[in-house]
């Protein structure tokens, strides 16, 4: 329940008792809106000064206003500001202390606004630099990706599809998909930004204002491209919210698919990398373990970034315009989804400077499953005039001749192929070395070492 100076109720004067305390308990939610206290008060200067520019109120208020609001940004920065259940949330926790500072005058602050327009003012000046945060620190994990990727360029690895081996690659090439995924997370997060981009203050509770207020003038203070078209839609919307919550979602489902993938390849049947101790953590009863607790942690958690999506998908449908209590809640959702991206992201980069490849087994592990039948075939193609189809055929029989005779494609004798495909000659021995087939993939966006490299630059390059 709101209070003015005389610790009453903002709407005391209509209803007439207090506020249940369960109801105070459960509708509060300061605990959670604080973190808009900065938005709050820009937003709030910017509305003032626009106010008095339009001459609704004067000169002398609008210092007061800006005094008291100002000193109130300190007081919260410092850790002096007591925040107030009571007083429901951050915007009426401000203007409380508002009038504690400079009396009766603050007032005139709400004149030509509502919490209506206030919150969703606060909440996308919050989100914009949230985004910004957030891609400058996806920036630094394709850093780390890089600096990995660069001693790697060698390291070859079977690809696989199915989890079976498909084709060996480079394990630089490997990792950078990763910077793949992490590019469209940050354009997606940059694109939300657009649609985010106006100013909702000065629609009021929903209908606009009878004042002469200007709205461009506020939205220029606070850097958004231009004011909202409907005063209606612009307390209703929360499009925004969920543009956030689902790039963190995918975000997030990017991160975990790498975690996923970490933890096999580190597994004792895998063993592709190691992990360093930093990363690791023991068994209470097995003392031989070292578990990837941390990695499962990062795809953990993209259950609760989905929840948060959901949560807000389901809060919004079938709400009617325009405001209601209920979209109170998103300011919860995204604040965690915010976190967890920020906290897994982090973690994520501490992984990759933690983890080593175990490039003997890499390439062993490349090495069987018959690999290269894909090079032999399509080298059947280049040097014997035939369809793809015809050698496909042809290099099969060969894999099934090496399996009967238990043997790996490159140990076949030049005698041995010939008994498939007599036209074969020596030069067809090389198609086996796996250096050879990941190089040969020379198209562009493949993993030959020459593409990988200027991938890298490119990378490296890119803002
Ligand atoms: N704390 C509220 C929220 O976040 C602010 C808007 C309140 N408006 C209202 N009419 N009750 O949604």
């Amino acid at each position: 329940m709101a209070k003015n100076k005389n610790n009453k109720a903002i709407w005391n004067t209509r209803i007439k008792y207090n506020t249940s305390s369960l109801f105070q308990k459960i509708g509060n939610s300061i605990d959670v809106d604080k973190r808009l206290y900065k938005e709050d008060i820009a937003g709030s200067i910017a509305h003032v000064e626009m106010l008095f520019k339009q001459k609704i109120i004067s000169f002398k208020i609008k210092n007061k206003i800006i005094y008291g609001l100002n000193k109130i940004e300190k007081e919260i920065s410092n850790n002096k500001f007591e925040f107030k259940k009571n007083y429901e949330d951050i915007h009426m926790n401000i203007e409380k202390r508002l009038f504690d500072i400079i009396g009766d005058e603050a007032g005139y602050v709400h004149t030509a606004r509502s919490r209506n327009d206030q919150v969703v003012t606060d909440f996308k000046i919050w989100i914009r630099s949230a985004t910004k945060k957030i891609n400058t620190s996806i920036d630094k994990v394709i850093k780390s990706i890089l600096n990995l990727a660069e001693k790697n360029i060698y390291t070859i690895m079977p690809g696989f599809t199915h989890l079976k081996n498909a084709q060996a690659v480079s394990f630089a090439h490997y990792l950078m998909a990763y910077v793949e995924m992490f590019n469209r997370d940050k354009k997606r997060f940059t694109n939300s930004l657009d649609i985010l981009d106006e100013n909702p203050l000065g629609v009021a509770a929903l209908t606009g204002t009878s004042f002469n207020i200007d709205r461009n003038y506020t939205a220029k203070k606070l850097g958004f491209k231009r004011s909202t078209n409907n005063s209606i839609d612009t307390v209703s919307d929360r499009d925004f919210v969920l543009d956030f919550l689902y790039n963190s979602s995918i975000c997030s489902m990017h991160i975990s698919r790498i975690a996923e993938e970490l933890i096999i390849w580190n597994s004792d049947s895998f063993n592709l990398i190691n992990l360093s101790d930093k990363i690791v953590t023991g068994s209470s009863i097995m003392p031989q373990k070292k578990n990837p607790d941390l990695l499962e942690f990062l795809r953990g958690k993209t259950g609760t970034t989905y929840g948060n999506l959901f949560a807000m998908l389901t809060i919004l449908k079938g709400l009617p315009l325009s405001y209601f209590k209920d979209l109170q809640e998103d300011k919860e959702l995204i604040f965690k989804s915010n976190d967890i991206i920020l906290d897994c992201i982090k973690i994520l980069n501490e992984v990759l400077k933690n983890i080593t490849p175990n490039k003997k087994k890499m390439f062993d592990l490349a090495n069987s499953g018959f690999i290269t039948a894909t090079d032999l075939a399509d080298y059947l193609v280049k040097n014997h005039s035939i369809s793809f189809r015809r050698a496909y055929e042809k290099t099969a029989a060969i894999v099934n001749y090496a399996e009967r005779e238990k043997k790996n494609l490159d140990k076949l004798t030049l005698e041995e192929l010939k008994k498939i495909e007599p036209k074969l000659s020596n030069n067809v021995l090389k198609v086996f070395d796996l250096k050879n087939s990941v190089n040969s993939k020379k198209s562009y966006g493949g993993t030959s070492f020459d593409n990988i490299k200027k991938m890298i630059v490119k990378y490296r390059k890119q803002k």
